[in-house]
């Protein structure tokens, strides 16, 4: 059996949306196979309709795995037929444990009652091949997402899976994470078990599929041999067009300082004996991209949220604004002194899902268009359109209800509500993830268009290219200090790795 997987001519329509049209798509087995596409091109619907979330009768087309014609009514029934996805958002509860979300509906039993004990010595099992070696009884909500989503690929792996689906897996997981997922996935493979991979970032779709099918506006576009192609190639099928330059750099003029933080310290919520940022000072100038570089956990995350007014925990220290010196006790206070955030976990601070695009746009910027307390849907409409065309959010309308948009579309509406709050402080955390390479230029350029405008920004990302390409002034976090403070024409890969992990 050459393919264990083949869908064809696969159509899903949405209201307003043809997300598939005519998809064909084939997977041997034992193979790793790169799913490509911009944000909204398709990707995450073609692996919903195969893992049986939308189930047959709901798009047109076959899908035949191994041999044999799959009609999948529920998840459960692609799952019986060895079809795991782990998805875009993650899915565990947060309030159990790890334990009980890897073997959640498949609890071992003994007349009927849950065997704990065996519950967690197999939970631990699985833990451990992906590198976590945590208790099994740990709450899964205490877990940063990074974990949470190795968690996600131990359950995955208990279950008998012969084609897993991984969606944008490595969005959030430090290096070190990436690479035991790696691991794990060559693993699979000498196993004989299938991958399908969809992933925005190239180099890790280089190093690891086999082949890469490249979808577009719906389509399938063409599969290619990784070995047949250069990244340029992918990315030009992606979007159509030859995109020559990744990081629209302009030299920035920076000005006064805007933001000035001091003495800075911040305890963990759920520890509040333990330090999570130890007594750091900074400062931001107006017309300037600050860069935060770490490993995930460095602390930068709790830095800007608790700055920002949006964490739980204890906090000590001073924070000015243009010199005066601010209490920023909530997120309310925090905009209206000219602070904005972008969180990186877009579900908890970022959307309001069942709102449409234009309420989630201009909700902490009602005060622009509204007169005497009164919402005008003019001035609503004329700003979040603005913003849908500036970012070219795939969206059928403004009314469109945001969790229905593809997850790098749903970033975009994040971006879009602060960047509309007109901050004079903007922080981003991981302002590009999810985001498809063009999409991410066109927000380089909306960042670099800010700065000139006089925002000061701040930028917290993983992806070293990234903070390398954009940032003015790099800072490198390690373990809740700054370790090392890098113009960006000093900066490079290397000194920002060895700054992060701790070396001198
Ligand atoms: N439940 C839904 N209701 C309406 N439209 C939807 C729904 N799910 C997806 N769509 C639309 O279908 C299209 C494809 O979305 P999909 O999530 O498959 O994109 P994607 O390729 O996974 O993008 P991303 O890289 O941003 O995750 C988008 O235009 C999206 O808005
Ligand atoms: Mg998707």
């Amino acid at each position: 059996m050459e393919y264990i997987l083949e869908m064809e001519q696969i159509t899903k329509e949405f209201p307003g949306v043809k997300a598939l049209d005519q998809v064909s798509f084939k997977v041997k087995k034992g193979e790793i196979h790169a799913l490509c596409g911009e944000n909204g091109a398709g990707k995450s619907t073609l692996m919903k309709v195969l893992s049986g979330l939308y189930p047959v009768g709901s798009y047109t087309g076959n899908i035949v795995v191994d041999g044999k014609r799959a009609e999948f009514r529920k998840i459960r029934d692609a799952e019986n037929a060895g079809i795991t996805i782990i998805h875009q958002e993650l899915a565990l509860v947060k309030d159990m444990t790890v334990g009980e979300n890897i073997f959640l509906g498949r609890e071992p039993k003994k007349w009927g009652t849950i065997q704990w004990d065996s519950l967690y010595f197999e939970a631990a099992k699985w833990l451990k091949m992906v590198g976590l070696n945590m208790k099994p009884d740990t709450i899964t909500g205490s877990l940063g997402i990074g974990q949470q989503q190795l968690v996600e690929i131990a359950k995955a792996l208990s279950k008998n899976t012969k084609i897993l689906i991984l969606d944008e897996p490595t969005a959030a997981l430090t290096e070190s994470e990436v690479e035991i997922l790696m691991g794990i996935l060559n693993e699979l493979r000498s196993n004989g078990v299938s991958c399908i991979y969809i992933s925005h970032k190239m180099p890790e779709v280089f190093r690891l599929a086999d082949q890469i099918t490249i979808l577009r506006d719906g389509q399938t576009i063409k599969t290619v041999n990784k070995h047949e192609v250069v990244e340029d190639d992918v990315i030009a099928l992606m979007v159509g067009r030859e995109l020559t330059e990744r990081y629209p750099r302009v030299a920035h003029d920076p000005k006064e300082v805007v933001l000035e933080v001091n003495n800075y310290s911040v305890w963990k919520e759920d520890n509040p004996q333990q330090k999570v940022i130890d007594n750091v000072n900074f400062t931001l100038r107006r017309g300037e991209i600050l860069g935060i570089a770490g490993l995930m956990g460095a602390g930068r995350s709790e830095l800007v949220m608790s700055i920002f007014g949006a964490y739980e925990g204890r906090w000590e220290g001073t924070v000015k604004i243009e010199g005066k010196t601010v209490q920023l006790k909530s997120i309310k206070h925090a905009i209206k002194e000219g602070l904005a955030l972008v969180t990186e976990d877009r579900k908890r601070l970022g959307l309001v899902l069942d709102m449409d695009v234009k309420k989630n746009t201009t909700l902490p910027n009602l005060n622009k268009v509204s007169r005497f307390g009164t919402i005008n849907e003019n001035e609503e409409i004329k700003a979040s359109d603005k913003f849908v065309k500036e970012l070219r959010t795939k969206t059928a309308s403004l009314e469109t209800t945001v969790g229905t948009l593809s997850g790098g579309n749903q970033q975009k509406v994040v971006l879009a509500k602060w960047l509309m709050s007109n901050p004079k402080v903007l922080i981003l955390d991981e302002p590009t993830r999810g985001i498809d390479v063009g999409a991410k230029y066109e927000i380089y350029n909306l960042m670099n268009q800010l700065v000139e405008n006089g925002v000061a920004i701040i930028m917290i990302s993983s992806e070293l290219p990234e903070v390398l390409g954009m940032s003015d002034r790099i800072l490198v976090m390690h373990e809740g200090s700054f370790a090392r403070e890098l113009r960006y024409e000093e900066a490079t890969q290397e000194n920002i790795m060895l700054a992060a992990t701790g070396g001198k």
